[in-house]
């Protein structure tokens, strides 16, 4: 890993004065539409990936189930949330950062049949807190190896400057071995979409772009147009869904006229309405164009609602007890190799870690 650069400058203090000033001269909440206007095409690089509406109904349930504490129920696939669609799953590792507050999974998949890495969104107490802080997340980092791209230093330390990036890795490796060389499914919810994204990006870059997917709900904006570019031309299989006015997505702000120094959403959105008549649910869900930050799709509505956020495909997406960063471990672990306590993080993992060291990471 290259080391970081720090890049606080004179544009970046301007950002934060602007948005600043936008705050205190908008009417409360409208700040972020009230900034959101002109457009910045980028060119078409998906190479014709497609939005599959059944995958990611299968792929949110995981995004889900990763909010579960009680990590024996989650080890075994046995959870409240591991039904449905999910059914057959089996667990290779969950790696929980106390400290840090962060929980992940790597697992194989029967259908679609492919490894999925998971990511957890925030266990705070007070998701609109987490929120809040989003409006002041400062472009504050050279994305390595892309002079121009930008991302913030929080996100993107969570997912390479902790035990995630290597227990994933390994445990990619590992299943690889077992299951031969599965398709890889990267998932997560808010700022675990976030932590997905650069996980996707990574492997991408280190295995190749067409072994891997990403899909992601509600996850907030993560890098500037430069890395949203970047991020386009090496994960190309990429889903971002976004819910009616889930506030997330239109945080950190984008600010289009601030150039490479704002905020911008990789493609491809897919924006996710619905419709009641009756106590009949209609799903319309707009595949956006691949600009990023398509106007017809969630930039066309206020986007303030946090309600929007904790639910996509009718799935819960947040923590089944909020708070402190718990978890639960029962006696019934025997099945797995390893459970381990490195460095404030639990690894709970069906392989012996020592077996299969990191090859080249
Ligand atoms: C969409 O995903 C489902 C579930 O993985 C799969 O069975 C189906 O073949 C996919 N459809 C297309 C058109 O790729
Ligand atoms: C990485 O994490 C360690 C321990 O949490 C911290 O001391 C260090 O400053 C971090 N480095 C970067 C580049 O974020
Ligand atoms: C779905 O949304 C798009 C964009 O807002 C709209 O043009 C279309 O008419 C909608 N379709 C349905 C069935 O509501």
């Amino acid at each position: 890993m290259a080391p970081l650069r720090r890049a606080a400058t004179a544009a970046e203090v301007l950002l934060a004065l602007t948005g600043l000033l936008l705050l205190v001269l908008s009417p409360a909440g409208a700040a972020t539409a009230a900034v959101e206007g002109g457009e910045l095409r980028m060119k078409q690089s998906d190479g014709g990936y497609s939005y599959n509406s059944t995958l990611a109904h299968v792929l949110v349930e995981y995004a889900s189930a990763v909010y579960t504490s009680d990590l024996t129920s989650l080890l075994t696939w046995t959870c409240p949330r591991c039904e449905g669609h999910t059914k057959g799953f089996e667990m290779i590792e969950i790696i929980v950062d106390i400290e840090k507050c962060l929980q992940a999974f790597v697992g194989v998949a029967p259908d679609p049949q492919s490894i999925i890495i998971a990511f957890r969104g925030t266990q705070e107490h007070s998701a609109s807190n987490w929120i809040e802080d989003l409006f002041w997340k400062q472009l504050d980092v050279t994305y390595p190896g892309m002079p121009n791209a930008m991302v913030h230093h929080g996100f993107y330390s969570a997912y390479y400057n902790t035990t995630l990036r290597h227990e994933i890795l390994k445990s990619v490796q590992w299943a690889w071995k077992i299951y031969g060389r599965l398709p890889i499914n990267v998932v997560g919810h808010s700022m675990g979409g976030a932590l997905a994204s650069f996980c996707a990006l990574d492997l991408s870059v280190k295995w190749g772009s067409h072994k891997v997917q990403l899909i992601t709900f509600g996850q907030p904006r993560v890098g500037n147009p430069a890395f949203a570019e970047y991020f386009n031309e090496q994960v190309p299989r990429t889903i971002r869904v976004t819910h009616e006015n889930d506030i997330v997505p239109h945080l950190p702000p984008y600010f289009y006229y601030l150039g490479e120094w704002t905020y911008h959403h990789f493609a491809r959105e897919v924006w996710l309405r619905e419709t009641i008549v009756g106590n009949v649910v209609t799903r319309n869900a707009t595949v956006c164009d691949c600009s990023g930050e398509d106007p017809i799709c969630s930039r066309s509505v206020y986007g303030r609602s946090v309600a929007d956020h904790l639910e996509y495909y009718g799935v819960n997406l947040h923590a089944d007890s909020r708070g402190t960063c718990q978890f639960v471990i029962g006696a019934s672990n025997s099945a797995y190799g390893d459970i381990l306590q490195v460095d404030g993080t639990i690894i709970l993992s069906r392989y012996l870690q020592e077996r299969y060291p990191v090859e080249s990471i």
